[in-house]
């Protein structure tokens, strides 16, 4: 049924990202891992073909944090591919210790958000104009804690030290909101959703501190589940009949941090389409292009 269907997951060679790539290539997509270290990825392919042996999957390299690497992945992969049907803009980090990207943004705001805004931009005109086109945007459960500060974009008066992952994350989820609703008004059928993954062990956690790992190495039993059960609200955005844009799914188990996919809960501040509309226009201004045309398919032009 997905024959000849091409996705890309960002961030693909662990956690949430990989599991994704797996449910993917199960379900018949060619996958492109987009992953920014390629030791990494390539033993990462070899556990997806473990999984799945006829597993059609790529690797190629991308860093999120640096919109040149961003720019020459949708280079190539325009130069490979034909087009795209679906696009999982998975890969995050947690950050604890304030870095910036070689631009001097907040390294959360500019790999979690900005690179994503610009991989869509860049791609978007790719995707047949269908409801099978996805593109899923990861958040998180922390983006309750967030605003956009847009005075203080990179955080830098912030005494809170997860605020600026907290409105990465909230980013996120206003990003695919404000897509839908352009996408919608440019009369395509492209559907743009988020999702969360509720709570699981990954590699998220490296940059807590001893104590902070500790802690949750204790509890993570009780309060996460598997890595393949996080990446189900992404494969259920990313597969299923039943979505439409402007969906957010997570699992609705315990705090919502477990167990099977359904609608998931956000915040008022983050449904407000003033504040995206206004994240979409400093988005742009940090990226230094604006969004592509919504209303025009490429695929016309490359058949
Ligand atoms: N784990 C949770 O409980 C949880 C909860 C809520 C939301 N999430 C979200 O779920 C998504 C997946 O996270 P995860 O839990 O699977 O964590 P993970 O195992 O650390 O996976 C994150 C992935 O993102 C990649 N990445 C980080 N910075 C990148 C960059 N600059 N360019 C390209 N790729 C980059 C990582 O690559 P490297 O291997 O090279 O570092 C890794 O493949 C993230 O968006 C995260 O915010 C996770």
């Amino acid at each position: 049924m997905n024959d000849g269907k091409i996705a890309i997951v960002t961030g693909a060679n662990s956690g949430v990202g990989l599991h994704t790539t797996i449910g993917l290539a199960k379900a018949g997509l060619d996958v492109v891992m987009a992953c920014r270290n390629l030791d990494k990825a390539n033993t990462a392919r070899d556990t997806v073909r473990r999984a799945v042996p006829d597993a059609r999957v790529d690797l190629m390299e991308l860093d999120l944090s640096d919109l040149t690497s961003v720019r020459s992945f949708a280079a190539a992969f325009r130069e490979k591919r034909a087009h795209l049907n679906v696009l999982v803009n998975n890969a995050g980090v947690l950050d604890y210790s304030r870095r910036r990207n070689g631009a001097g943004v907040e390294l959360q705001l500019a790999t979690n958000h900005l690179g994503h805004f610009l991989l869509t931009s860049l791609l978007i005109d790719l995707m047949p104009d269908e409801a099978e086109s996805r593109v899923v945007s990861l958040s998180s459960i922390a983006h309750k804690q967030g605003t956009i500060a847009f005075d203080d974009i990179n955080c830098e008066r912030q005494q809170n030290k997860t605020f600026a992952y907290a409105q990465s994350k909230l980013a996120c989820l206003m990003f695919a909101d404000e897509l839908n609703r352009r996408l919608k008004s440019a009369g395509r059928k492209v559907v743009s959703t988020c999702v969360h993954p509720g709570g699981t062990d990954s590699g998220l956690f490296d940059d807590a501190s001893r104590l902070e790992y500790f802690v949750f190495k204790l509890v993570a039993p009780f309060i996460t589940h598997s890595n393949a059960d996080a990446a189900k609200p992404s494969l259920h955005a990313a597969l299923s009949t039943d979505v439409r844009g402007g969906d957010y799914f997570g699992p609705q188990g315990f705090k919502d941090l477990k167990g099977p996919v359904g609608h998931a809960k956000r915040t008022a501040y983050s449904q407000d389409a003033q504040v995206a509309a206004r994240l979409w226009q400093v988005s742009e201004e940090l990226v230094g292009e604006a969004f592509a045309d919504l209303s025009k398919s490429g695929l016309e032009q490359r058949a």
